[in-house]
């Protein structure tokens, strides 16, 4: 069995992409699905232009305010550009998904109103939901299997005349199972329901097209597939929907207006912005545009499907999640909008539980995972892993096809060594 060098407590080298692509890494990070790392040099060197350049965007005729307000109004350009918004200002900067969720879900419904979701969900999405729900607002859970499937159909036996929407991931944090959105907004559609994603998971990975795919609400982070730094993130919101802003104060315009502006984006955006973080986002973007979005998706298909073949035979593995997409043989160049499946596989190693196995992963091998409950309690469920958790291994663009069959190695030697 090849072990790494590197022993724990070592001193990390200073890490870049070329640096990993030799192969001299001191760490094979495989948390891609939690944040990509390392992140392009794009991201880095916006940061740093952004620390010596930028004031306070909306807050100053002078040069370095300026400059941060051109900054992020090209940054909601780009990411109008990839997501097809209709335009820039739909589009409002949050420190995270989870904002962009807690902000959709308390700024759209009353209580009386009826909501579907399902149990794929990230705590992102059901706590916000559960705290509604004690203010009076109806909450439908769609199950999920063993597989971590829902069935599309219970959508229409689970509709009141109260529904308003469906909120739903676009792509399962746990099993990385993609959710068919074609089969959701057909039915929010038929119904005149708002219609509300979380793309945690997908942004920058899956093609995301919201106007051809009839999202009214788009969460998404920075520090993900769009390879930009942590705290930053986004909430698109058709342009005729109005959301009630979950927090107010300081917008730069109207200073003595007794209300915060309802005009997007102002409206989601009080206080200053992370600006020094959306430069790097705008790097982030910058890198996805260049690599060429359907590049990396079929990179880290590719990734995923090997590593999948080397381990699914493994005796004393455990895999969670349908892989029914890897049985189509050829890689997904025609289905990029629903292939199936991102980049992340779940598992469990013999009698292990997922927390010594990542143990064993990350001090034996250096392979950086993640054990234990994915935030995401009622797919565990599901899974049948409440008390165990699952190790969760998912890839990135800078992923290279040796660490996939160094992983692959490591877990064949943890199971051997435990049986
Ligand atoms: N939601 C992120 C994850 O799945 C942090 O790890």
């Amino acid at each position: 069995m090849i072990r790494k060098s590197w022993s724990c407590g070592e001193k990390s080298p200073v890490l870049h992409p070329g640096y990993i692509r030799e192969g001299k890494t001191a760490m094979i990070y495989m948390d891609n699905a939690a944040t990509t790392f390392p992140k392009p040099p794009e991201t880095e060197e916006a940061m740093l232009e952004a620390i010596h350049t930028l004031g306070n965007a909306g807050r100053g005729a002078h040069s370095a305010s300026l400059s941060a307000s051109r900054l992020l109004f090209e940054t909601r350009a780009q990411l109008a550009q990839l997501f097809h918004a209709e335009d820039p200002s739909c589009i409002a900067f949050t420190q995270n998904t989870t904002q962009g969720l807690n902000t959709a879900i308390d700024g759209l419904f009353k209580p009386g109103d009826h909501v579907i979701t399902t149990a794929c969900e990230h705590n992102s999405v059901l706590r916000p939901l559960y705290r509604m729900q004690a203010k009076g607002l109806e909450v439908t859970i769609l199950p999920a299997d063993r597989k971590g499937r829902i069935d599309y159909n219970e959508l229409e036996k689970v509709l009141q005349p109260n529904t308003r929407a469906v909120i739903t991931t676009h792509a399962s944090n746990v099993t990385g199972n993609v959710t068919d959105l074609k089969k959701v907004s057909a039915f929010t559609r038929r119904h005149n329901l708002l219609f509300i994603v979380d793309a945690a998971q997908t942004a920058g990975v899956l093609p995301i097209d919201v106007q051809r795919m009839y999202i009214d609400v788009l969460c998404f982070p920075g520090h993900k597939g769009l390879y930009g730094p942590q705290g930053t993130g986004g909430i698109y919101v058709r342009r005729e929907l109005r959301v009630r802003p979950l927090m107010v104060g300081g917008s730069g315009v109207h200073s003595f207006d007794r209300e915060h502006p309802g005009e997007m984006p102002t409206a989601l955006e009080a206080g200053t912005m992370n600006g020094h973080g959306i430069a790097g986002l705008s790097g982030g973007l910058e890198f996805l545009k260049k690599t060429g979005l359907e590049n990396i998706r079929l990179h880290e298909e590719h990734l995923a499907r090997r590593f999948y073949e080397k381990i699914r035979r493994i005796p004393g593995v455990t895999l969670y999640g349908d892989f029914s997409s890897y049985e189509d043989k050829k890689e997904c160049r025609d289905r990029a909008e629903n292939p199936g499946r991102v980049a992340t596989i779940a598992l469990n190693l013999a009698d292990l539980s997922s927390a010594e196995a990542a143990d064993l992963l990350s001090a034996d091998y250096g392979i950086e995972v993640r054990a234990g409950a994915h935030c995401a309690p009622l797919m565990h469920e599901a899974l049948g892993t409440k008390k165990r958790g699952a190790v969760r291994f998912s890839f990135s663009w800078f992923t290279t096809e040796e660490e996939i069959d160094l992983a692959a190695q490591a877990i064949q030697s943890i199971v051997s060594d435990a049986g």
